[in-house]
C-alpha cells in the first residue's frame, strides 16, 4: 500500500481534533461530570489532560512521524527483535474493542437524529423517554440497522484514503461541529436557570472527590484525547516534516477540552432549568436531553442540531480508529486499502452486533458482572488505553534515544522550548501517575 499523507496543516489539525472530539466529549464527559460532582471532576480532568494527556500525545506524534508506520510496525522498526511491538498489539486490540461498541453508539446518534426531526418526538415525558431508549437499545434489529449505517459511513470515508477521505471530511465536518455546539450554547445560556448549570460546571464541590473520581477523570483524559491506542501515532505517521508536533498537540488538546466545556454548557444549564437530575448516567443525552429539548425555546431545531453534532463527532472519531486497523493490515499484511478497510469494517461490525444484542436478548452479566457492550467500554478505557499510554510514555522517555525524540520534536518547530520538560514528564510523572491510578482502579490500592 503506497503511503498517503496529509496535505496541509489545517488538514492535520482537523483530522486529529476530529479524532479527539467525539462521543467522549459530549456523551461520556457530561455524564461522568454529572455523576462525579461537576466542577471538581472537571478540574481533576483538566490536570490529567495537561500533565498526562498532552505529554503522551506528543510522544505518540513523535513515534508516528519518526517511523511513518502503523503502531506495530513503528515499534518494530525502532527496536527490532524486542517486546516493544506488543504495545502496538495492545493498540490493535483496543481499536477493535473501542470501535465495535462505538459503532453501536454512533448508530444511536443517527436514530435519535432522525427521530428528533419528527415534531411529535419532543412531546413525551422523561419516563417515556426512558422507555423509548430502553426499548430501542434492547430491540434485536433496529440498533443493528443504525449501527450498520454508521459503520457504512465510517467505511466510506476511510476507504478513500488520507487526503481524499479522512482529511477532506474532517475539514468539512469539524467547523460544522463547532458552529452547532456554539449555537446550542447560545440558546442554553439564555435559559432561566442557566446560572445554576454553570455553577455546577465551574464551582467545585470537593466533598464528592475520592480515588474513584480521580480514576474516572484520568481514564476520561485518555479516552477523550484518543490516546494509548496508537490513533495519534498513526495519524502522525501521515504528518509532514515541516510541521511543529508540539504546537499541533497543544492545539488539539485545547480544541478537545474546549468542546467538552462547550458541551457541558450546552447541557447542564438546560438540565438545571428543568429540575432534572444531572446524575442520570449514560442515558443523560439520550433520555434526559430530549425531554429538555421539548421544553426549551427553539427545541425543534436545537434537538436535531444536537444529535447531528453528536453524529458528526462520533464519525470523525470512528474514522481515526478504523485507520489504525487499516494501516496495520495494509502495511504489515500488505493488503490494499480497499481490502484492509472492508475486512476491518466487517469484523468490527460483527463484534459490535454482539455488543448491541448484549443490551437486549443476549443480556447477561457474564463479563465480570457486565454485559458485553459495557465490558468492551470498560476494558478498553480502563485497561488498554492507560496501559498502552504507560508503555508509550516509557518508550519515548527511556528507550527511544533522546537524540531521536528530541530531534523529531525539533523538526518543523521554532524552538526547543519545553522539550526537556516533556521528556521529564514522560520519564517520571506520567508513568508514576498511571501506575497509581491503574492500581487503585483495579482495587489494589486506595
Ligand atoms: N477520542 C474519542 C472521543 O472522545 C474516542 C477515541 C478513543 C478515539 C480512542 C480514538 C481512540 O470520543
Amino acid at each position: 500500500m503506497k503511503r498517503d499523507s496529509f496535505s496541509s496543516r489545517m488538514g492535520v489539525l482537523a483530522a486529529a481534533a476530529g479524532s479527539a472530539i467525539g462521543l467522549g466529549n459530549i456523551w461520556r464527559f457530561t455524564y461522568l461530570m454529572g455523576d462525579n460532582g461537576g466542577a471538581a471532576f472537571f478540574i481533576i480532568y483538566l490536570a490529567s489532560v495537561i500533565l498526562i494527556g498532552l505529554p503522551i500525545m506528543i510522544a505518540e506524534f513523535t513515534i508516528g512521524r519518526n517511523t511513518q508506520k502503523n503502531p506495530i510496525g513503528a515499534f518494530r522498526s525502532l527496536v527490532p527483535k524486542s517486546a516493544w511491538p506488543l504495545t502496538g498489539w495492545l493498540g490493535i486490540i483496543a481499536a477493535f474493542s473501542v470501535l465495535s461498541f462505538y459503532g453501536v453508539v454512533g448508530g444511536w446518534t443517527l436514530y435519535y437524529l432522525v427521530r428528533s426531526i419528527s415534531q411529535s418526538f419532543l412531546q413525551f415525558s422523561p419516563d417515556q423517554y426512558a422507555t423509548i431508549f430502553t426499548n430501542y437499545i434492547e430491540n434485536p434489529l433496529i440498533p443493528i440497522l443504525t449501527q450498520l449505517i454508521f459503520m457504512g459511513l465510517t467505511f466510506a470515508i476511510v476507504v478513500r484514503g488520507i487526503q481524499s477521505g479522512i482529511e477532506k471530511y474532517s475539514k468539512l465536518l469539524m467547523p460544522l461541529l463547532f458552529l452547532i455546539v456554539i449555537l446550542i450554547d447560545i440558546v442554553a445560556l439564555t435559559m432561566p436557570g442557566a446560572s445554576e448549570g454553570l455553577a455546577f460546571i465551574f464551582k467545585p464541590d470537593w466533598s464528592k472527590v475520592d480515588m474513584n473520581v480521580i480514576v474516572m477523570a484520568v481514564g476520561q483524559a485518555f479516552f477523550s484525547l484518543s490516546l494509548g491506542m496508537g490513533t495519534m501515532l498513526t495519524y502522525a505517521s501521515y504528518i509532514g516534516k515541516q510541521q511543529d508536533l508540539k504546537k499541533t498537540a497543544l492545539q488539539v488538546t485545547v480544541a478537545d477540552t474546549l468542546v467538552a466545556v462547550l458541551a457541558g454548557v450546552a447541557i447542564f444549564p438546560a438540565v438545571f432549568s428543568f429540575n432534572i437530575d444531572p446524575t442520570s448516567g449514560p442515558g443523560l443525552v439520550f433520555i434526559t436531553l430530549p425531554a429538555v429539548f421539548g421544553k426549551m425555546p427553539f427545541g425543534q431545531i436545537v434537538g436535531p442540531a444536537f444529535f447531528l453534532l453528536l453524529a458528526i463527532a462520533a464519525l470523525t472519531s470512528a474514522i481515526s480508529i478504523l485507520e489504525v486497523l487499516v494501516a496495520y493490515f495494509g502495511e504489515e499484511l500488505k493488503w490494499g486499502r480497499k481490502k484492509a478497510t472492508i475486512i476491518s469494517t466487517v469484523l468490527l461490525t460483527l463484534i459490535g452486533m454482539i455488543a448491541s444484542l448484549s443490551n437486549g436478548i443476549w443480556n447477561n452479566d457474564a463479563f465480570f458482572g457486565m454485559n458485553f457492550m459495557d465490558f468492551l467500554g470498560a476494558f478498553s478505557s480502563n485497561y488498554c488505553l492507560p496501559i498502552g499510554g504507560f508503555f508509550i510514555a516509557v518508550f519515548v522517555g527511556w528507550r527511544m534515544k533522546p537524540e531521536w525524540s528530541n530531534q523529531e520534536l525539533l523538526i518543523g518547530a521554532k524552538s526547543a522550548r519545553g522539550n526537556k520538560l516533556i521528556l521529564w514528564l514522560l520519564r517520571t510523572l506520567v508513568p508514576a501517575a498511571i501506575i497509581v491510578v491503574f492500581l487503585s482502579g483495579i482495587g489494589v490500592i486506595g
